[in-house]
């Protein structure tokens, strides 16, 4: 198993959009870590030229992430969303697509990597063999104990466990805004309650910026910590400039479906303020129909109306070398469980 083998228990998430490069990967892997490509929102050629620039910049094995396709909504359930948007914004047109889940599916099993993740949803047992067939592992984003056992049960080799304090988008398998009453658990619980469920490795994600939280989950159990936020102000990083600025400040974040119609976790701005509590499910939909708002947003530096994607632990970042923030990391968090022993 790949993760067995890595000398840093450390995962870079894989985070799509921009702020995942090839050079972010590679880094993370020469200081002994895994780094993960983001195959979302790109053309599956877009994919592939991402994996040829990463094995152009790396020998180590890396990981591509892959969102798993969801329902299609129905445009009456967000038609008075879009009304209330545009009295203010330039909007896209919403529409519906896979995020071409088979072919980049077809061009993994065709020119294998090492690991392949997903969120949003689990690949069904057929494609998780195809992918077994060729040498990759496959791990499965999930939130929640019932998603584990899908997930298990679909022949993943490692859970990604995703904690409520995680940056970006919720990895749920639905997103079920009638559920929304119900706290999502943080990720100490969710190793916890995993590790009832499983004895293959968990990859914990959420919230993890210091090696003391990378110690805490290691303690728990997790096989790895996947961080994501820690490494948007690294300068191998592609994180567009309005992003991160914003990252490192004490602005809380929150989770909110106002810019994607889908629950994910940024910074809290004016846009968030204002249309989290209207806005509906429906992704990639909203995503689409915001996309123009949010470009314009960028150029302008107008951080009000971007989405600043970041876990709860986000003013904990540092702007440094994903290498030395990789190093610094490992050699904290065994400090912090010698000392946890040694009291
Ligand atoms: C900017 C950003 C983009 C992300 N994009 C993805 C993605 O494409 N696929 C994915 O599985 N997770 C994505 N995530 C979630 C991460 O995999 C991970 O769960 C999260 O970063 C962990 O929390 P942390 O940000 O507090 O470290 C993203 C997170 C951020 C902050």
């Amino acid at each position: 198993m790949v993760i067995e083998s890595l000398r840093v228990p450390i995962v870079a998430a894989p985070m799509a959009g921009g702020p995942t490069t090839p050079e972010l990967v590679a880094a993370v892997s020469a200081a002994g870590g895994f780094g993960q490509l983001a195959a979302g929102y790109l053309a599956a050629d877009a994919m592939a030229a991402q994996i040829a620039a990463t094995r152009a910049a790396t020998t180590a094995p890396f990981g591509m992430n892959l969102f798993a396709p969801g329902p299609v909504a129905e445009p009456a359930d967000y038609a008075a969303y879009l009304a209330e948007l545009g009295v203010d914004h330039p909007l896209g047109t919403p529409r519906h697509d896979t995020d071409a889940w088979a072919d980049k599916l077809d061009l993994l099993v065709a020119d294998p990597i090492a690991v392949v993740s997903t969120t949003f949803g689990c690949p069904t047992a057929v494609e998780v063999d195809r992918l077994h067939a060729v040498g990759t592992e496959v791990w499965v984003t999930v939130t929640s104990p019932a998603e584990a056992l899908i997930a298990l049960d679909a022949g993943a080799d490692a859970l990604i466990a995703q904690g409520a304090e995680a940056g970006g988008h919720r990895a749920s398998f639905l997103d079920d805004p009638a559920e929304d009453i119900v706290d999502p658990p943080g990720l100490l619980t969710l190793i916890q309650l995993l590790s009832a469920v499983t004895a293959r490795p968990i990859i914990a994600a959420g919230g993890i910026a210091t090696g003391a939280g990378l110690a805490a989950v290691l303690a728990a159990g997790a096989a790895a910590g996947q961080l994501g936020t820690v490494f948007l102000r690294c300068p191998e990083a592609g994180t567009n400039a309005v992003h991160r600025a914003a990252i490192g400040s004490t602005e809380p974040t929150m989770l909110t479906r106002a810019f994607t119609g889908r629950r994910a976790r940024g910074i809290r701005n004016s846009f968030l303020e204002a249309h989290t509590a209207t806005a509906p499910a429906a992704y990639p939909e909203i995503h689409y129909a915001t996309a123009p708002l949010r470009a314009a947003a960028r150029a302008a530096g107008n951080s009000d109306d971007v989405n600043l994607w970041a876990g709860q632990a986000h003013s904990l970042t540092r702007e440094q070398s994903a290498g030395e923030l990789v190093a610094e990391l490992a050699a904290d968090a065994k400090n912090a469980l010698r000392k946890a022993l040694s009291e």
